[in-house]
């Protein structure tokens, strides 16, 4: 069966947040002799040159989109076993970041590439019999293909399913002007397709649309159907719970390997990280201007700085959690408040705080690696990959109890010894503050329980193998085998 990924942003070759990682890496793990997995992602100028070289022209063609002739490029490589497509097109695909732009001209953007990837597959000689569709960029695709099928037979018949990433982002602007842009006729503009809140709504058009809808953690599918997860579509998400399922995403074990990953000053695995890790430590404080203290305990984060995160909580208690034998080291690019945040109390607290406004792949394996425990306070979290990059590296999540968190950390039992990080459950500062302070006692009263449980973390399994066979049961399921 053929099956092909649309996306906005794709590893390794454009990445804003974790979508990138699992569009890169879930295509890898299907059973290819029963699927053939492809990926089309536009073409932005902001790709390194190195993954532009390695593009090949295949054809290209013009398509209308808002009343004008717009030119659709091919272009394709094949990289780690996986064929990617690429939609070309200057006048969209120039800025200095995916989504650079008001929201206006993003939907613009991406009706645009919903539309072209529907149009090229007579092209390149490609017809899938299902495509898998993430995130409102995509949301058109199954919307544009319900009015395809007008056109023709080829367009009949091709399954769709949707995996929402974030239900925060959807994709929203007047009716009228979406319509002038997407071409649609009246007939979708409506509060039972795409309409809501008397806008036109992309991610809506897709969940209606699309034949099965996922998210990215089982907690997160049930949490959408209520008005503090929905985002203002739990109707909706409650309407289409026959085909609303979860399913947690996995990692590239391949490239997130403690054992092998040349980014890290010393490789280890779960038989000799006691030293190992330590030594990763004290590269890092050196690397970073902090004191050199290979037993401080210390908490890394690395993510985008949004109120989705919980830094809120963070911005609350840091005074307080600076009193303590803690290092804090940050790793993040977002919303201003927060960098500048970060900035100020990496200023107040030198030595202590570590602050680092920008985007580095190589930074972020070193901090998994070197700190003791990740915070992730998530206001709502449909999956989350850093817990899972943390795991693997033997650092133990703090989360609040929300979506993939959830589902992926356990939280420590001292009495039963069990779990494999700290989590707690409202979204309240000071209860953010015990759990780090309770991680604080075990760390340094506890070290043989804490090591006991950093083996228990390393020893868990979020690699892409159980949660491949789900996505090929979906599949099998949708397409009658
Ligand atoms: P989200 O997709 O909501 O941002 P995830 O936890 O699913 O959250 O994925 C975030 C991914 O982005 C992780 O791989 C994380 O390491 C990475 N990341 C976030 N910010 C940065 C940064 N400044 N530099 C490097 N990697 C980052
Ligand atoms: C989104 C979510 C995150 C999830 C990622 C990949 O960006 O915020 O929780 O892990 O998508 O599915």
């Amino acid at each position: 069966k053929n099956i092909l990924f649309a996306t906005s942003e794709c590893v390794p070759f454009i990445k804003t947040g974790g979508l990138a990682d699992v569009a890169g890496s879930l295509p890898k793990y299907f059973d290819k002799d029963r699927y053939d997995v492809r990926v089309v992602l536009p073409k932005y100028n902001c790709m390194y040159q190195k993954w532009k070289d390695m593009l090949e022209y295949v054809d290209h063609f013009y398509m209308n989109l808002a009343g004008q002739d717009r030119y659709v490029g091919i272009l394709k490589c094949e990289y780690e076993g996986v064929k990617f497509y690429f939609i070309d097109n200057e006048h969209y695909f120039n800025g200095f970041a995916p989504y650079e732009g008001d929201p206006k001209w993003n939907i613009e953007k991406f009706a645009f590439f919903s539309k072209a990837v529907l149009s090229i597959l007579p092209v390149i000689g490609f017809r899938p019999d299902l495509i898998h569709c993430h995130d409102w960029q995509t949301g058109l695709i199954p919307v544009y293909l319900d009015n395809f099928r007008y056109a023709g037979e080829y367009y009949r018949g091709i399954a769709t399913v949707m995996t929402i990433h974030n239900l925060k982002f959807q994709g929203v602007w007047d009716t009228k002007t979406v319509r002038g842009i997407t071409g649609l006729p009246e007939y979708y503009f409506v509060p039972d397709k795409m309409e809501a809140y008397k806008d036109a709504n992309l991610l809506k058009g897709g969940i209606v649309y699309s034949d099965r809808v996922t998210t990215v953690s089982q907690t997160y599918a049930e949490e959408i159907k209520t008005p503090f997860y929905g985002e203002a579509l739990d109707g909706l998400m409650n309407a289409r719970s026959n085909v609303l399922s979860g399913i947690v995403n996995g990692l590239d074990y391949t490239d997130w390997n403690p054992e092998t990953d040349p980014r890290i000053a010393k490789n280890f695995n779960i038989e000799n990280f006691r030293k190992l890790k330590q030594m990763n430590k004290l590269a890092l404080q050196e690397e970073l201007g902090l004191d050199k203290d290979a037993h401080v305990m210390m908490i890394g984060i690395v993510s985008r700085l949004t109120d989705q995160k919980g830094f809120d909580l963070i911005d609350y208690v840091m005074d307080e959690l600076c009193q303590d034998a803690v290092q804090i080291v940050v790793l993040g690019t977002g919303d201003p408040k927060y960098e500048n945040m970060f900035r100020h109390f990496a200023w107040k607290y030198s030595g202590k705080v570590s602050a680092n406004i920008y985007y580095s792949d190589e930074l972020s394996h070193k901090i998994y690696a070197s700190v003791d425990t990740f915070l992730m306070p998530s206001l709502f979290e449909p999956c989350g990959l850093s817990q899972l990059m943390s795991l693997r590296y033997g650092t133990l999540p703090i989360v609040r109890e929300t979506g993939g968190l959830k589902d992926t950390v356990v939280a420590y039992n001292e009495y039963e010894k069990t779990g494999t990080g700290f989590s707690f459950t409202n979204y309240n500062a000071h209860e953010m503050l015990n759990t780090i302070r309770y991680a604080e006692q075990i760390y340094y009263d506890k070290k043989r329980d804490w090591n006991k449980m950093i083996e228990r973390a390393m020893a868990e399994d979020f690699s892409w193998n159980n949660s491949t066979r789900q996505y090929e049961n979906l599949y099998k399921d949708l397409l009658g085998e």
